[in-house]
C-alpha cells in the first residue's frame, strides 16, 4: 500500500489510482466506441457514394461494415477483460465500487448531485477513485455494453460464417426479431454518444473544481489527493 503513495508536500499525496490495464481498457474502449459510432451511423444511414465504374471500386460500404465488425470484436473482448479486472484489480477498479448496493454510495451520489447538478454546494466532493455518481453511471454503461454486444453479435450471427457470433443468435428472437434488435442497437448508439458528451464535460469540470489531475489520471494513473493531517498520522503509525 505505502509503495503506491509518494509524498509531494505535507498536504498533497500522489496516489496511484488507475492501474495500466484499466487505462488501456479505457482508451481501447473509447477508440472502439468512436469507430463503432461512426461506422454504425453510416450502416444505418448509408451515403450514396459512387466513384468509378467497376463494382470493385464501389466496395466502400463493405469496408465500413468490416471496420464495424472488427471494432465490435475489439470492443467486446476489451470489455470482457475489464469485467475480469473488476475481480483482480486494485481497490479502485473492483466491481463493488460500481454496483451501488451500499448506503454510503447513495449518500455519495446525492453529494455529487448537489455539486454537479443542483449547485447547492460550490466546493468539491473529493474521492480517490471514481465518485459514487460516476461509478454508478459506469455500471449502467457496462450494462448497456452487454446489450450492445448481444444485439450486435446476434445480428452478426445471420451474416457471419464464424461460430462465435452464432453463440448470440438466441438473443434476437428474444427481443422480437431482427428489426427490433436493430432498433435497440441503434438506440444504444445514441445513449453512448450522449454518455460520452456528458462524461467528457464532467471529467474536465471535476478536474477544474477538484484540481486533482483527474483527466490525466486516465493517462498516467496518478491523482493528487489532499490529505487530512490526522488521517496522515494514522497511516504513518
Ligand atoms: C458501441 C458499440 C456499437 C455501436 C455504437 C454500434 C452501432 C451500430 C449502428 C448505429 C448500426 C446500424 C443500425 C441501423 O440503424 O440499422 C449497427 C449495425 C450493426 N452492428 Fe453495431 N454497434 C456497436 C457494436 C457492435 C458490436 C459489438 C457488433 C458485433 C459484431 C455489432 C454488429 C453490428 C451488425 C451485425 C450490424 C448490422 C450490419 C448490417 O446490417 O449491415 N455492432 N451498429
Ligand atoms: C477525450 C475523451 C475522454 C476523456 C478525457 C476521458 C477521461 C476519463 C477519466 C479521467 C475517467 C476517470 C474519471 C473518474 O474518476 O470518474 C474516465 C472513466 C471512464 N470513461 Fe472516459 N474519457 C473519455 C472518453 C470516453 C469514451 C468515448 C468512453 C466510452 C463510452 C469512455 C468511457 C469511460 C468509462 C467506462 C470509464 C470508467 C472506467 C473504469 O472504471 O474502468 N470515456 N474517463
Amino acid at each position: 500500500m505505502e509503495q503506491n503513495i509518494l509524498k509531494l508536500d505535507p498536504k498533497l499525496k500522489l496516489v496511484y489510482v488507475w492501474q495500466q490495464p484499466v487505462r488501456i481498457f479505457h482508451w481501447v474502449n473509447a477508440l472502439a466506441v468512436l469507430m463503432l459510432c461512426i461506422t454504425g451511423y453510416l450502416i444505418g444511414a448509408p451515403l450514396a457514394i459512387q466513384h468509378g465504374t467497376e463494382a470493385s471500386f464501389n466496395y466502400w460500404f463493405g469496408i465500413i461494415r468490416a471496420i464495424h465488425f472488427i471494432a465490435g470484436y475489439v470492443f467486446f473482448f476489451n470489455f470482457i477483460f475489464r469485467l475480469y479486472w473488476g475481480f483482480v484489480g486494485n481497490e479502485y477498479s473492483k466491481w463493488d465500487n460500481y454496483v451501488p448496493y451500499k448506503k454510503k454510495q447513495w449518500k455519495g451520489i446525492w453529494e455529487v448531485l448537489k455539486v454537479d447538478i443542483f449547485q447547492l454546494k460550490l466546493g468539491p466532493y473529493e474521492t480517490i477513485g471514481h465518485n459514487s455518481l460516476a461509478s454508478t453511471t459506469y455500471f449502467m454503461t457496462f450494462i448497456a455494453f452487454i446489450f450492445q454486444s448481444l444485439t450486435g453479435f446476434g445480428l452478426y450471427a445471420a451474416m457471419s460464417p464464424s461460430w462465435f457470433p452464432k453463440l448470440f443468435s438466441w438473443f434476437v428472437p428474444l427481443v422480437g426479431g431482427d428489426m427490433a434488435a436493430r432498433h435497440l442497437h441503434h438506440l444504444l448508439m445514441w445513449v453512448f454518444i450522449l454518455f460520452a458528451m456528458i462524461h467528457i464535460y464532467l471529467v474536465f469540470y471535476h478536474d477544474y473544481i477538484e484540481r486533482n489531475g483527474v483527466t490525466s489520471s486516465m493517462i498516467g494513473g496518478w491523482k493528487f489527493i489532499e490529505v487530512n493531517e490526522d488521517e496522515d498520522k494514522m497511516n504513518e503509525d
